[in-house]
């Protein structure tokens, strides 16, 4: 499941590895940026990310100074161009026609942060919608550990093939026909063509896919035996940074600090495998 390497790889992540570099492959914001995402945006913090927007150029999550709040929006997005240009370098194929999405910093111990359990880190799940429904797309994640002296970790039990072909049954997901409705189909392109003004309003769009991917998410969160069954430990030293496709492989983060998370959607065309989108669809299972 976690694999040392120095470069990403499309077939490795596809089949369901999280990808660790044990040194950040990506220039990491200067020492003096980097404490100031530490130690200077707690007093301002509205929510438990604070986020860039690189479409629409906006930061989300604090209530702060303007000099705060524009020095937090240059650091995310010098350090989103960064990662963008690494990945789309290294992955010319995969990430073609994708859709850059936030740049994060997580400021908050993640141990115990006392979150209802759909939205807690802290139980073990697979990613069900980004910036709303997908549509099959895939949600591609890029982490760094920013504290100095404390590793992140993670558990998963395992990819979404695995826990479907184990669980799926029992979770209610039934496999068949993902086309979504005429009505639907039309009421999505009204939504679309609203979110490029809103973009807030695409996260109420939705489809069969991403209703069983959210089905499968919240049965995973709110099955205490699913929980407590055998997980796999995975351990971020302090400046190492991972890959992962967050909806095709479980996890759950259970400690650490200060990490910086940049979210992509991959087209679902640009996958070589069967992708969540199949496996549900039971077209190439
Ligand atoms: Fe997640």
């Amino acid at each position: 499941m976690l694999q040392l390497v120095e470069k990403p790889s499309q077939e490795a992540l596809e089949k369901g590895a999280i990808l660790q570099f044990l040194r950040c492959p990506v220039e990491l914001p200067s020492a003096e940026d980097q404490e100031f995402l530490r130690e200077g945006l707690g007093p301002f913090l509205r929510r438990k990310n604070v986020s860039w927007y690189p479409r629409a150029g906006k930061l989300t999550g604090l209530q702060a100074p303007a000099s705060v709040a524009a020095r937090a929006g240059r650091v995310l997005r010098e350090h989103s161009l960064r990662v963008r240009q690494f990945l789309v370098s290294a992955m010319p194929e995969f990430t073609r026609g994708w859709e850059p999405g936030t740049c994060s910093f997580r400021p908050l111990e993640e141990k115990r942060r006392g979150l209802s359990s759909h939205a807690s880190n802290e139980l073990v799940h697979v990613d069900a919608g980004a910036y709303g429904a997908t549509h099959g797309d895939r949600i591609l994640r890029f982490f760094v550990n920013l504290n100095p002296s404390s590793e992140r970790v993670w558990i998963s039990k395992g990819t979404f093939a695995d826990l479907l072909g184990r669980h799926g049954a029992e979770a209610g997901i039934a496999s068949g026909d993902l086309q979504a409705s005429l009505p639907e189909r039309a009421y999505r392109g009204l939504l679309r063509a609203a979110g490029r003004a809103f973009p807030m309003l695409r996260v109420i769009e939705s489809s069969p896919y991403d209703r069983r991917m959210r089905r499968f998410h919240n049965w995973m969160k709110d099955t205490p035996a699913f929980q407590e069954g055998p997980s796999e430990r995975l351990s971020f030293p302090p400046f190492s940074a991972w890959m992962v496709l967050t909806d095709g492989v479980s996890h759950a983060c259970i400690a650490g600090q200060h990490a910086l998370v940049d979210t992509f959607l991959v087209p679902l065309r640009n996958c070589k495998l069967p992708a969540p989108f199949h496996l549900l669809s039971g077209a190439r299972a």
